[in-house]
Protein backbone atom coordinates (compact mmCIF):
# COMPACT_ATOMS: atom_id res chain seq x y z
CA UNK A 1 0.00 0.00 0.00
CA UNK A 2 2.73 2.46 1.30
CA UNK A 3 4.54 1.62 -2.03
CA UNK A 4 1.71 2.74 -4.27
CA UNK A 5 1.46 5.58 -2.35
CA UNK A 6 5.07 6.38 -3.06
CA UNK A 7 4.71 5.89 -7.23
CA UNK A 8 1.70 7.99 -7.60
CA UNK A 9 3.38 10.75 -5.77
CA UNK A 10 6.71 10.21 -7.95
CA UNK A 11 4.26 10.18 -10.76
CA UNK A 12 2.79 13.37 -9.73
CA UNK A 13 5.77 14.56 -9.53
CA UNK A 14 7.24 14.14 -12.87
CA UNK A 15 3.72 15.36 -14.56
CA UNK A 16 4.21 18.79 -12.38
CA UNK A 17 7.39 19.18 -13.65
CA UNK A 18 6.77 18.66 -17.21
CA UNK A 19 3.61 20.72 -17.15
CA UNK A 20 5.72 23.59 -15.88
CA UNK A 21 8.66 23.01 -18.39
CA UNK A 22 5.46 23.07 -21.25
CA UNK A 23 4.35 25.93 -19.21
CA UNK A 24 7.90 27.91 -19.70
CA UNK A 25 8.18 27.08 -23.48
CA UNK A 26 3.96 27.50 -24.83
CA UNK A 27 3.95 30.51 -26.85
CA UNK A 28 2.51 33.30 -24.60
CA UNK A 29 0.28 35.59 -25.84
CA UNK A 30 1.49 39.17 -26.90
CA UNK A 31 1.90 41.58 -24.33
CA UNK A 32 0.30 45.05 -25.40
CA UNK A 33 2.84 47.47 -26.03
CA UNK A 34 1.87 50.18 -23.15
CA UNK A 35 -1.36 49.58 -20.67
CA UNK A 36 -2.19 52.28 -19.25
CA UNK A 37 -5.73 53.84 -18.56
CA UNK A 38 -5.32 56.31 -21.60
CA UNK A 39 -4.57 53.46 -23.92
CA UNK A 40 -8.00 52.12 -23.40
CA UNK A 41 -10.12 52.58 -25.90
CA UNK A 42 -13.31 55.03 -24.35
CA UNK A 43 -16.18 54.12 -27.08
CA UNK A 44 -18.26 51.18 -26.54
CA UNK A 45 -20.69 50.25 -27.92
CA UNK A 46 -24.23 50.41 -27.13
CA UNK A 47 -25.53 47.65 -25.07
CA UNK A 48 -22.22 48.07 -23.02
CA UNK A 49 -23.03 51.45 -22.95
CA UNK A 50 -26.28 50.48 -21.30
CA UNK A 51 -24.41 48.48 -18.98
CA UNK A 52 -21.92 51.12 -17.86
CA UNK A 53 -25.10 53.42 -16.82
CA UNK A 54 -26.26 50.89 -14.94
CA UNK A 55 -23.46 49.75 -13.07
CA UNK A 56 -21.98 53.61 -12.53
CA UNK A 57 -25.35 54.22 -11.29
CA UNK A 58 -25.19 51.49 -8.42
CA UNK A 59 -21.59 52.42 -7.58
CA UNK A 60 -22.00 56.08 -7.26
CA UNK A 61 -25.33 56.11 -5.95
CA UNK A 62 -24.21 53.87 -2.86
CA UNK A 63 -21.20 55.71 -2.52
CA UNK A 64 -22.92 59.29 -1.91
CA UNK A 65 -25.30 57.80 0.45
CA UNK A 66 -22.67 55.55 2.19
CA UNK A 67 -20.73 58.68 2.47
CA UNK A 68 -23.63 60.47 3.87
CA UNK A 69 -24.99 57.94 6.61
CA UNK A 70 -21.37 57.57 7.99
CA UNK A 71 -19.11 60.73 7.71
CA UNK A 72 -21.79 63.91 7.40
CA UNK A 73 -23.48 64.33 10.71
CA UNK A 74 -24.25 68.15 10.77
CA UNK A 75 -24.50 71.00 8.27
CA UNK A 76 -21.10 72.45 8.17
CA UNK A 77 -20.17 68.74 6.92
CA UNK A 78 -18.29 68.67 3.60
CA UNK A 79 -21.67 67.06 1.97
CA UNK A 80 -21.34 63.71 -0.51
CA UNK A 81 -23.05 65.81 -3.00
CA UNK A 82 -20.44 68.25 -3.15
CA UNK A 83 -18.06 65.74 -3.02
CA UNK A 84 -19.89 64.06 -6.39
CA UNK A 85 -19.59 67.27 -8.21
CA UNK A 86 -15.52 67.29 -7.58
CA UNK A 87 -14.97 64.07 -8.22
CA UNK A 88 -17.21 63.91 -11.27
CA UNK A 89 -15.77 66.62 -12.93
CA UNK A 90 -12.56 65.02 -12.36
CA UNK A 91 -14.00 61.52 -14.26
CA UNK A 92 -14.94 63.78 -17.48
CA UNK A 93 -11.20 65.00 -17.61
CA UNK A 94 -9.63 61.92 -17.80
CA UNK A 95 -12.14 60.67 -20.68
CA UNK A 96 -14.43 57.80 -19.52
CA UNK A 97 -17.98 59.44 -19.38
CA UNK A 98 -19.57 62.10 -18.37
CA UNK A 99 -21.82 62.46 -15.14
CA UNK A 100 -23.61 65.05 -13.75
CA UNK A 101 -25.44 65.72 -10.57
CA UNK A 102 -28.47 67.48 -11.21
CA UNK A 103 -31.68 69.26 -9.80
CA UNK A 104 -34.86 68.03 -10.30
CA UNK A 105 -36.64 69.66 -7.44
CA UNK A 106 -36.36 73.53 -9.47
CA UNK A 107 -34.56 74.76 -6.32
CA UNK A 108 -30.84 73.76 -6.33
CA UNK A 109 -28.39 73.99 -3.63
CA UNK A 110 -26.41 75.22 -6.32
CA UNK A 111 -27.29 77.17 -9.55
CA UNK A 112 -24.30 75.07 -11.87
CA UNK A 113 -26.65 71.84 -11.63
CA UNK A 114 -29.60 73.06 -12.88
CA UNK A 115 -30.57 71.18 -15.98
CA UNK A 116 -28.62 72.70 -19.11
CA UNK A 117 -28.55 70.92 -22.41
CA UNK A 118 -32.01 70.13 -24.04
CA UNK A 119 -31.82 66.31 -22.85
CA UNK A 120 -30.75 67.30 -19.54
CA UNK A 121 -34.18 69.33 -19.26
CA UNK A 122 -36.19 66.83 -21.01
CA UNK A 123 -34.84 63.94 -18.94
CA UNK A 124 -36.01 66.29 -15.86
CA UNK A 125 -39.47 66.53 -17.22
CA UNK A 126 -40.15 62.95 -17.93
CA UNK A 127 -37.94 61.52 -14.38
CA UNK A 128 -40.81 64.37 -12.83
CA UNK A 129 -43.55 62.62 -14.89
CA UNK A 130 -42.20 59.23 -13.09
CA UNK A 131 -40.16 57.20 -15.82
CA UNK A 132 -37.35 55.57 -14.18
CA UNK A 133 -34.68 56.04 -16.71
CA UNK A 134 -34.60 58.32 -19.75
CA UNK A 135 -32.11 57.06 -22.70
CA UNK A 136 -30.92 58.57 -26.25
CA UNK A 137 -28.45 58.25 -28.87
CA UNK A 138 -27.10 62.02 -30.08
CA UNK A 139 -24.80 62.65 -32.37
CA UNK A 140 -22.63 65.53 -32.17
CA UNK A 141 -20.22 66.66 -34.83
CA UNK A 142 -19.96 63.01 -36.76
CA UNK A 143 -19.82 61.42 -33.29
CA UNK A 144 -22.10 59.50 -31.40
CA UNK A 145 -23.44 59.38 -27.54
CA UNK A 146 -25.70 57.09 -25.45
CA UNK A 147 -27.42 59.77 -23.14
CA UNK A 148 -28.84 58.49 -19.69
CA UNK A 149 -30.41 59.97 -16.64
CA UNK A 150 -31.80 58.00 -13.15
CA UNK A 151 -33.92 59.60 -10.61
CA UNK A 152 -32.53 60.78 -7.25
CA UNK A 153 -34.99 60.19 -4.65
CA UNK A 154 -34.62 61.39 -1.12
CA UNK A 155 -33.17 58.24 0.57
CA UNK A 156 -32.42 59.71 4.07
CA UNK A 157 -34.28 62.00 6.37
CA UNK A 158 -30.86 63.54 6.38
CA UNK A 159 -31.28 65.20 3.57
CA UNK A 160 -33.60 67.12 4.37
CA UNK A 161 -31.09 68.85 7.18
CA UNK A 162 -29.55 70.65 3.72
CA UNK A 163 -31.98 71.12 1.59
CA UNK A 164 -35.01 72.10 2.93
CA UNK A 165 -37.06 72.09 0.12
CA UNK A 166 -37.01 68.60 0.21
CA UNK A 167 -39.56 68.21 3.06
CA UNK A 168 -42.62 68.51 1.59
CA UNK A 169 -41.73 66.10 -1.37
CA UNK A 170 -43.92 63.18 -1.70
CA UNK A 171 -42.23 59.69 -1.17
CA UNK A 172 -40.41 58.51 -3.92
CA UNK A 173 -40.63 61.52 -5.71
CA UNK A 174 -37.45 62.56 -7.67
CA UNK A 175 -34.90 65.52 -6.44
CA UNK A 176 -32.18 65.13 -8.41
CA UNK A 177 -30.83 63.03 -11.26
CA UNK A 178 -27.29 61.59 -12.66
CA UNK A 179 -27.11 62.38 -16.24
CA UNK A 180 -24.57 59.92 -18.23
CA UNK A 181 -22.40 61.16 -21.56
CA UNK A 182 -20.91 58.03 -22.96
CA UNK A 183 -19.05 57.68 -26.34
CA UNK A 184 -20.05 55.20 -28.61
CA UNK A 185 -18.14 53.37 -31.19
CA UNK A 186 -18.98 54.56 -34.44
CA UNK A 187 -21.54 51.08 -35.71
CA UNK A 188 -19.60 48.43 -37.99
CA UNK A 189 -19.48 49.29 -42.01
CA UNK A 190 -22.62 47.43 -43.48
CA UNK A 191 -20.87 43.87 -45.04
CA UNK A 192 -21.67 43.86 -49.21
CA UNK A 193 -24.67 41.91 -49.83
CA UNK A 194 -23.15 38.36 -51.42
CA UNK A 195 -23.99 37.70 -54.77
C1 LIG B 1 -24.44 68.61 4.67
C2 LIG B 1 -25.45 69.17 3.78
C3 LIG B 1 -26.07 68.25 2.75
C4 LIG B 1 -26.65 67.02 2.94
C5 LIG B 1 -26.81 66.24 4.23
C6 LIG B 1 -27.14 66.60 1.64
N1 LIG B 1 -26.84 67.54 0.69
FE1 LIG B 1 -27.30 67.44 -1.24
N2 LIG B 1 -26.18 69.08 -1.62
C7 LIG B 1 -25.61 69.88 -0.66
C8 LIG B 1 -24.86 70.95 -1.30
C9 LIG B 1 -24.10 72.08 -0.62
C10 LIG B 1 -24.99 70.76 -2.70
C11 LIG B 1 -24.36 71.55 -3.82
C12 LIG B 1 -23.03 70.92 -4.17
C13 LIG B 1 -22.24 71.63 -5.23
O1 LIG B 1 -22.76 71.94 -6.29
O2 LIG B 1 -21.03 71.82 -4.99
C14 LIG B 1 -25.85 69.57 -2.85
C15 LIG B 1 -26.25 69.07 -4.07
C16 LIG B 1 -27.24 68.13 -4.21
C17 LIG B 1 -27.89 67.80 -5.46
C18 LIG B 1 -27.65 68.49 -6.80
C19 LIG B 1 -28.70 69.58 -7.01
C20 LIG B 1 -28.53 70.75 -6.08
O3 LIG B 1 -29.41 70.88 -5.19
O4 LIG B 1 -27.56 71.53 -6.21
C21 LIG B 1 -28.80 66.82 -5.19
C22 LIG B 1 -29.76 66.17 -6.15
C23 LIG B 1 -28.67 66.49 -3.78
N3 LIG B 1 -27.71 67.31 -3.21
C24 LIG B 1 -29.42 65.52 -3.15
C25 LIG B 1 -29.19 65.14 -1.83
C26 LIG B 1 -29.75 63.95 -1.23
C27 LIG B 1 -30.71 62.98 -1.92
C28 LIG B 1 -29.28 63.90 0.04
C29 LIG B 1 -29.50 62.80 1.06
C30 LIG B 1 -28.96 61.48 0.69
C31 LIG B 1 -28.42 65.07 0.24
N4 LIG B 1 -28.40 65.78 -0.92
C32 LIG B 1 -27.79 65.39 1.42
C33 LIG B 1 -25.74 69.72 0.71
C34 LIG B 1 -26.20 68.57 1.32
Amino acid sequence: MRKIACLVGTLTTVALAMYALAGDTAKKPAEPKRNTAADVPKEVSLPVARREVRMLDDIYKLAIVLITQKYVHNETDFPAGAAAVQWFDAIGKRGWHKVRLIDVSGEPADEGNLPQDEFEKLAVKLLRQGKSYVERVEKRGGKRFYRAATPVPVVLPKCVMCHDNYKNVKPGQPVGALVYTIPLRSPAPKQKQQK
